[in-house]
């Protein structure tokens, strides 16, 4: 008779709720939580997917296709139409599914359309989540999304609520290594600061490289091609993958969701940081009471963020205009007596 390869030693399940399942990011998104890609080999997981109740055939059809996936690590997946049922345990909710910004709608609208959606979802993870649960806002205005969210959440730690900007960090890492000619994986010290949307700052100034790598560092003191090239190319990066795919980054963005997990369960690598958008406290000067990016590192499932890095004066002005957008939004969402 054959014998079997031994099972390996697995941890229990956790439990990831994801909303917008049926949408273009869920599913890129999925089948990488499932295959382990976000807890490690060891952990399996059993998915809570939450839709409106027009797209949740199109959900369970994702479902299908996870289960032909035959991954090894998935220990289940549910589709719900109810917040309260689909948060219902959940260690881990991912908040994808929002309202888009559709033709000739104001700012305002977007903001009360998405508060509509984020508001009540905050209050059934408040309700119905597992005690650790930990929350990443990746719809947009991610930023005011995920204030609005914490907000009626209030028996949850609030740095258990994140937005999502690990994408604007992937983006600039990128744009780094292509300029210097170092790896992604040679390049830390790198920081998104403000709002994710075009007025985010990305920082080079404590960029490191790996010892002994073979790259052009000086590039990065070319404050031309920071100023000029750089910064509007991460900041618009969203809009040129519209006008080359026709579509809005899904890869990518399921991309940074994974990492950005990642980290926060596993912890940011020794001497690194990241980039993660965390309820203000006037760290940095940024003003109290919004979700701005910050450098961050996790340490058993905290996120802290970095002190005491100098800011250049352009570079502080930079921030400024981003954390003013994020107080325009917060004020906003006040002004309609939401946060
Ligand atoms: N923060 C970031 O870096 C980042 C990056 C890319 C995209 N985004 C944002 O992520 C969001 C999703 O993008 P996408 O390309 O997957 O969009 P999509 O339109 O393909 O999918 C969104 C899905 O959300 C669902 N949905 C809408 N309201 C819902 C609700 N109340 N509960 C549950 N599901 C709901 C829709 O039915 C749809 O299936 C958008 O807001 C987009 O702007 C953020």
């Amino acid at each position: 008779m054959m014998q079997g390869a031994a099972p390996r030693q697995r941890r229990e399940p956790v439990t990831v709720t994801v909303t917008g399942a049926a949408g273009q990011i869920g599913y890129a998104l999925l089948p990488r939580i499932a295959s382990g890609a976000m807890f490690g080999p060891d952990t399996p997981v059993r998915l809570r997917l939450l839709e409106i109740p027009a797209a949740v055939r199109v959900a369970e059809g994702v479902v299908l296709e996870l289960e032909d996936c035959a991954f090894p690590l998935l220990a289940g997946a549910d589709v719900f139409d109810d917040a309260a049922q689909a948060f219902s345990g959940a260690n881990y909710a991912i908040l994808v599914g929002a309202r888009p910004r559709q033709a000739g709608m104001e700012r305002a609208d977007l903001l009360a359309a998405n508060a509509g959606i984020f508001a009540p979802q905050g209050e059934a993870i408040n309700e119905h989540a597992a005690q650790d649960v930990r929350v990443l806002v990746v719809g947009n205005p991610a930023n005011t999304n995920a204030l609005i969210a914490q907000a009626h959440a209030p028996d949850v730690p609030e740095r258990r609520f994140t937005a999502l900007t690990r994408l604007d960090h992937n983006r600039a890492l990128a744009q780094i290594a292509r300029r210097t000619g170092a790896g992604t994986d040679e390049i830390t010290g790198l920081t998104i600061w403000g709002n994710h949307s075009s007025t985010q700052f990305p920082d080079v100034s404590q960029v490191r490289f790996a010892a002994g790598v073979q790259a052009d560092i000086a590039a990065l003191q070319d404050r031309q091609w920071l100023e000029d090239e750089f910064i509007p190319r991460v900041a618009k990066r969203g809009t040129e993958i519209i006008d080359v795919r026709g579509a809005s980054s899904a890869a990518s963005a399921a991309g940074a969701v994974v990492d950005h997990i990642h980290d926060w369960a596993l912890g940011t690598p020794a001497g690194e940081w990241t980039s993660v958008g965390l309820l203000s406290h006037g760290e940095y000067g940024v003003p109290e009471g919004v979700f701005s990016s910050f450098p961050a590192i996790s340490r058993a499932g905290d996120w802290q963020i970095v002190p005491d890095l100098e800011l250049e004066d352009w570079a502080r002005a930079r921030i400024d205009a981003s954390t003013d957008e994020l107080v325009a939004e917060r004020d906003a969402v006040r002004a309609l007596g939401l946060v």
